[in-house]
Order: structure tokens, then C-alpha cells, then sequence
């Protein structure tokens, strides 16, 4: 079985309707197919200093969801960053891989740090890339399942591998990414041209996985749309009904064509309660179950260690080749 990776970064209270239509469906669906490892990436989260409560929190509901989104610990290793030290360990040898222009080209950096004064954003967003290569690496992932604002990151990660196999001897798989053109990049309902995001998107503009009917279906209703009445896909002028289309289109799994024939005449107002209610019924049962999985944190936990147990395995076993490979000496 083909091995696929990923991860997601436990930085806000919930997941969001990007993360799952972008990643974490596609994590279910590979997890039939391959050999899953799926983490919280709580190292990458301590790039922007939450609290430690915080931090805590957002990491068991993080994987909460993931779980309540239908991974399966039984078929899927799904585990917490932080609890397989080979990730901080490779990411230092990777660092000492990678140039620092290579480094300062990366655009999510760019935008991130641009929110900080000149020199005041962290090192950790800096060399974050690089651990997020570490991250693949170690598992010798052939596929990692991401949205396309990781296509970058994707590209360092395979320039890694193959840098370092060809300077100490072939050491990693190199990654491919697994990207779905028709959910790579949700929009904000606000702002149809930005991706729906985390840390830009205004709280109208982002549809949360835990959050209440209610107010998803005004989330939806109140959508930025244009002054026309036609439902069809047009990226160029009509940005928000497209967005709306590939929303709707990737939970009912029906080809855009379709929709546009069945909404034919009919304006925008039935079409956005339409998408309104396939999101509402899409979220419903996974935060029932998020919040039926953080009634038992003993439960959750143990569940956790489990996935990072099996991760370990595979994670130690990489490690060791890349320590004898780049000189260390066998540890004592
Ligand atoms: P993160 O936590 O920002 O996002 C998790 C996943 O959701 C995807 N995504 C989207 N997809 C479509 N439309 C959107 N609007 C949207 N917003 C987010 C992201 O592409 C991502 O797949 N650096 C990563 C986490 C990471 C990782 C890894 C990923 C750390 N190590 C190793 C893969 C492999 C990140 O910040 O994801």
C-alpha cells in the first residue's frame, strides 16, 4: 500500500469548511487505500505563542475532529506532533540542508511575517517549511493530501529529500503531492477571491466545523455574491457563486453541470439555502461526535497514544538511517 501523510495546525477552536473539503475529506477517503499517518501539528502551532491552556485545548479538539470527521484509528495512525521527537530532531539536520534564500522565498512566510515589524516575526515561521518537510519525510510519505496554499511547501520538501539523498545516499522517499482541483482552494464568503482562512478571514467569512446551524445559514445566505441572477461557474466574474458551487457540488458529490441545469431560472436565494443545508448537514454529525469525544479526554488520549506509538515506530526507524548516514556516531 501506497503511504500517504498529512497534517493540520491546531490554531483555532475549529476546524473550517477549507480544511475539511481541501484535506481532511481526502484523509478519509485515502485512509480505504493507504497506509495513513495523520497528525496535529502542535510544533508548527507554537510559531504564533498561544498559551499553554490554549494550546491544549485546540490540540484535543483538533483531534477530536479528526476523528469525528471518520478516521479510524484501527485503519489510520493518527497522533500529535509533539509526542514523536524525531520531528524536531530531523528538522534540525533538514535546516542545515536548506539555503536561506530557499527559505525567504516562501510566500505563506512572506505573508505572515509581513503582520510583524521588520525583524520581529519569529525564526520558528521562518524555518516552519522546514520542519513541515521533516514531518513527511520521516514517514516516507509517497502522497500528502493538501490544499493548493501547500504546493509550495510541497516543492521544498521534495527538493529536500532529494538534496539530501543525493549528498548522503538515498535516505527518503520523495513526496508527491495529492491535491483536488475542484476543492484545492475554498474561498471566503466575504471576500471570494482569498482563501477561507484561519487567520484572515473576517468571522462572516469562514464557515466553522463545530459551529451551530444558525448561524451557518446566515453565513451563507449573507455570502458576497454579484448583482446577476444566473447560477453558473465562472471564476473570472462571478468568484462567490463558483465558490458556492464547488461547496455544494463537494458535499452532494454532483457535477457542477448539473447544479447550474437544476438551478436554471430560479436566482440565487434557493440555491444559497440549498448550500446552506448541505453544509448544516454535512457538520451536524461531526460535531456531535467532537463534543461526544471530548466528553472522555481519558478516551481521546489514549486514543492518541496509540496513533503516536505506531507512528514512533516508523519514525525511529528513518531517523536511525539518516543519523548513520550523515555521520553521527551510533548512540551509546
Ligand atoms: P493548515 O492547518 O493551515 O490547514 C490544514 C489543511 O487544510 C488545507 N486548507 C484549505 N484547503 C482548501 N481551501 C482552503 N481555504 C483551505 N485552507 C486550508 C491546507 O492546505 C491543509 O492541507 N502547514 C500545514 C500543516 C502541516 C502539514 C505537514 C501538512 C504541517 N506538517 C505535513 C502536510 C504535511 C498547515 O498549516 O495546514
Amino acid at each position: 500500500r501506497p503511504r500517504v501523510l498529512s497534517g493540520i495546525q491546531p490554531t483555532a477552536d475549529s476546524f473550517h469548511l477549507g480544511n475539511y473539503l481541501g484535506a481532511v475529506r481526502q484523509w478519509v477517503a485515502l485512509q480505504e487505500t493507504h497506509d495513513a499517518f495523520y497528525m496535529v501539528v502542535d510544533l508548527h502551532a507554537i510559531t504564533v505563542n498561544p498559551s499553554p491552556a490554549e494550546l491544549r485545548r485546540r490540540t484535543r479538539v483538533a483531534a477530536a475532529q479528526l476523528f469525528a470527521a471518520g478516521l479510524d484509528p484501527e485503519r489510520s495512525s493518527v497522533f500529535v506532533q509533539s509526542h514523536v521527537r524525531e520531528h524536531a530532531e530531523l528538522a534540525w539536520v533538514l535546516i542545515c540542508q536548506t539555503g536561506m534564500g530557499e527559505a525567504g522565498r516562501m510566500t505563506q512566510f512572506k505573508d505572515k511575517s509581513s503582520k510583524y515589524g521588520e525583524g520581529s516575526a519569529g525564526v520558528g515561521l521562518f524555518t516552519y517549511p522546514i520542519l513541515q518537510a521533516a514531518d513527511i519525510l520521516l514517514y516516507q510519505a509517497d502522497q500528502v493530501p493538501v490544499g493548493a496554499d501547500q504546493k509550495q511547501h510541497l516543492e521544498l520538501s521534495r527538493d529536500l529529500a532529494q538534496r539530501f539523498n543525493n549528498r548522503y545516499g538515498r535516505t527518503f522517499t520523495v513526496p508527491s503531492p495529492y491535491i483536488l482541483k475542484e476543492v484545492e482552494k475554498i474561498t471566503d464568503l466575504q471576500d471570494p477571491t482569498a482563501k477561507m482562512s484561519k487567520s484572515s478571514s473576517s468571522p462572516q467569512g469562514i464557515l466553522d466545523v463545530l459551529e451551530q446551524p444558525g448561524p451557518l445559514r446566515k453565513k451563507v445566505m449573507r455570502a458576497v455574491t454579484d448583482t446577476g441572477t444566473d447560477v453558473v461557474a465562472d471564476d473570472e466574474n462571478k468568484p462567490g457563486i463558483t465558490n458556492l458551487l464547488r461547496i455544494l457540488s463537494a458535499i452532494t458529490a454532483t457535477p457542477i453541470p448539473e447544479l447550474e441545469a437544476r438551478y436554471a431560472g430560479q436566482g440565487y436565494g434557493t440555491f444559497k439555502k440549498d448550500v446552506a443545508e448541505a453544509v448544516v448537514d454535512a457538520f451536524a454529525p461531526i460535531r456531535e461526535r467532537t463534543e461526544k469525544l471530548l466528553g472522555d479526554e481519558a478516551e481521546l488520549d489514549r486514543m492518541l497514544a496509540a496513533g503516536a506509538a505506531k507512528a514512533r515506530a516508523v519514525a525511529a526507524e528513518t531517523m536511525a538511517h539518516v543519523r548513520e548516514n550523515i555521520g553521527f556516531l551510533p548512540t551509546p
